[in-house]
């Protein structure tokens, strides 16, 4: 510590206190990743039976990793940086440490800027549930709905949702007043990274993390006492619905794939978030239970919180059938409905909603301040200039993600090439912790001032287990969606399946009986093999001639939409080469420059025995 000091670096920030950084860290993992998105993997991968790979994952990749991160980033913090270019770089330096570290500054930003709106959302609901405007828009629609009330409940729920974030056609989310949420979010979060670490993250931190849990255990008490409440159906049975495992689903690859990626996002590992927060410990502070302590507060909030709300709840109000697989349609179609039917709905609602916003807000501040730092440690900007650059930069992302909202193709892109660059960085810190510095070597360093003893087989994981692991992954990440995502990448070829499955649903409707197989045979038979559809058109018979005009304007969207994947390819790979660019000029520079000063005093490995 002492020589750090020595650096003499310039509004060297760290943590207040243990709880401050624990909590934080935990903040930063506990989000919409826990209340939305683990329930409806779950239910829809196994039950109780996706338990075994997510538990498997947890131990040889979430542990291991955060220990990586924790560890790594303290240390870079040594070399007086809290930047991931620069720490890399300081622990190892040859470019593929800039690349990694690269990709660990831009995953965090292009998460916000899809992450951000889902946080305007949830701010919008609580609004909308303790304003009693949900009520009133739910009410109406049950009159309306005949018989069928859940139905139409979760129709005006899903229509809300729908329009508020402008699925239906590209732009109109600009044009409702969810513009409104969106800027209070980004006051709120800037805000809080602008006020620094210790007074903006930590100071918030402990504050709403106890009561995003207080409210998660309030909910979770009503949820568990709502029996009788429709007849035949009790919150056991949903419970059951929920977690009564599939045994079989564990031989379908992807429900593994599923459970690392689950154990990615939620703990936030892979993104260089941990890395961030971790440069600001002191060089004693312990990270072995810090580590442990955030994952496990994670889990409960996962597993426990998340596990028991939602998915027993949709099952008590709606029945089986209606557990959506997709997040975004089970927190933002599915819930408003089940949270309406509960007795104390629009209370219950708001906290709801209120929760998931502070849980979406611990996250997203820990997804600007790695880039902060970058701007602050490598160009050696001041924090309202680099508050004000990157507020600007994920605002214009954020406009482009609302702009291309239809069908939510923005979204799920950015989302999807973050999570292969999220196990790309993560398998390049495993590399760096275990064979760069050696596995003995880091994990001396990580028992540093340590509060808990790492068990003995720990450097032989993160050296093979670990890291083979992340290989398969990330193959099996590959294999399974990669061709896929590439044809999404085609207009042409995704304005012909459009036209093409239009033209299915009306030979099948001609053809009642007719199977898969027979209903192949006969596209094929119209279409011919190999033949182009607007060749084909010439071809059909009198009877099919009439889908024609509906499978263009089919053709239309789906164009827009491949067209969209393909830009935010193409935007990411820019933004990505720009971004190595800076990183490169930065530690040439600026960080280049304090490490060396770092290493002229004796600091980082140097201190490691
Ligand atoms: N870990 C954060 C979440 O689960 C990103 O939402």
């Amino acid at each position: 510590m002492k020589k750090t000091a020595e650096l003499n670096l310039p509004d060297k920030e760290n943590w207040g206190s243990r709880l401050g950084v624990v909590l934080a860290v935990a903040g930063s993992a506990v989000g919409l990743g826990n209340f939305l998105r683990f329930p409806g993997t779950a239910v829809n991968n196994g039950g109780g039976a996706f338990m075994i790979p997510y538990i498997i994952s947890f131990i040889l990749l979430g542990i291991p990793i955060a220990w990586c991160e924790w560890t790594i980033g303290r240390l870079g913090g040594r070399y007086g940086q809290n930047n991931a270019p620069g720490i890399m770089f300081a622990l190892w330096r040859r470019a593929p440490a800039k690349v990694i570290g690269t990709m660990t500054v831009l995953i965090p930003v292009l998460v916000y800027v899809y992450y951000v709106l889902l946080e305007a959302l949830c701010l919008r609901y609580a609004v909308e549930f303790f304003s009693g405007g949900f009520a009133d828009t739910f009410q109406q629609a049950a009159a309306a709905g005949g018989s069928d009330v859940s139905s139409a409940v979760t129709e005006a729920s899903s229509s809300f949702a729908k329009r508020s974030f402008g699925m239906a056609e590209n732009g109109a989310m600009f044009g409702t007043e969810m513009l409104w949420y969106v800027l209070i979010c980004f006051a709120c979060n800037f805000v809080i990274i602008y006020r620094g670490i210790t007074r903006g993250i930590e100071t918030f931190c402990k504050i709403a993390m106890p009561l995003l849990v207080l409210c998660a255990i309030a909910i979770l008490i009503r949820v568990l006492t709502l029996d009788n409440v429709v007849e035949g159906r009790t919150i056991s049975s949903g419970l059951g619905f929920m977690w009564n495992p599939d045994w079989a689903k564990l031989w379908e690859p992807e429900v593994w794939l599923r459970a690392a990626g689950q154990i990615f996002f939620s703990l936030s590992v892979g993104f260089g978030l941990i890395l961030c927060y971790s440069s600001y410990l002191r060089s004693d502070d312990d990270v072995v239970l810090s580590s442990l302590s955030a994952s496990s507060t994670n889990e409960f909030c996962e597993v426990v919180l998340g596990g028991l709300i939602i998915v027993p709840t949709a099952f008590l109000f709606l029945g089986p059938g209606n557990t959506p697989d997709s997040t975004f349609a089970l927190g933002f179609f599915t819930v408003p409905a089940i949270m309406h039917f509960m007795p104390g709905g629009s209370f219950f609602g708001g906290m709801w909603f209120g929760l998931l916003f502070l849980a979406a807000v611990t996250s997203s501040i820990s997804m600007l301040q790695p880039a902060t730092a970058f701007l602050e440690d490598g160009f050696g900007l001041k924090r309202r200039a680099s508050v004000t650059i990157l507020s600007m930069f994920t605002l214009a992302g954020a406009s482009l993600v609302m702009y291309f909202s239809e069908n939510l193709a923005a979204l799920d892109f950015t989302d999807f090439w973050c999570e292969f660059m999220m196990i790309v960085a993560a398998l390049g810190q495993v590399i760096i912790f275990g064979w760069v510095i050696g596995a003995e070597r880091a994990f001396a360093e990580t028992r540093r001032g340590a509060e808990l003893k790492i068990p003995t087989f720990m450097p032989f994981v993160v050296r093979y287990i670990t890291p083979t692991f992340l290989i398969v992954v990330l193959g099996m990440w590959c294999y399974f969606n990669g061709p896929d995502r590439l044809k999404k990448m085609s207009p042409s070829l995704q304005g012909d399946l459009a036209m093409r499955s239009v033209y299915e649903a009306a030979i099948s409707a001609h053809f009642p009986d007719a199977d898969d197989d027979a209903l192949n045979t006969h596209v094929t038979k119209i279409l011919g093999e190999g033949v182009s559809i607007t060749a084909a058109i010439d071809l059909l018979p009198a009877w099919l001639r009439q889908v024609d005009e509906q499978a263009t304007q089919a053709r239309v969207p789906a164009e827009r939409t491949a067209s969209v994947a393909r830009f935010v390819f193409v935007a990411i790979i820019i933004l990505f080469l720009l971004m190595l660019g800076l990183a490169d000029m930065a530690c040439r520079g600026r960080i280049g420059k304090v490490i060396k000063q770092a290493e002229d005093v004796g600091v980082g490995l140097e201190e490691v025995a």
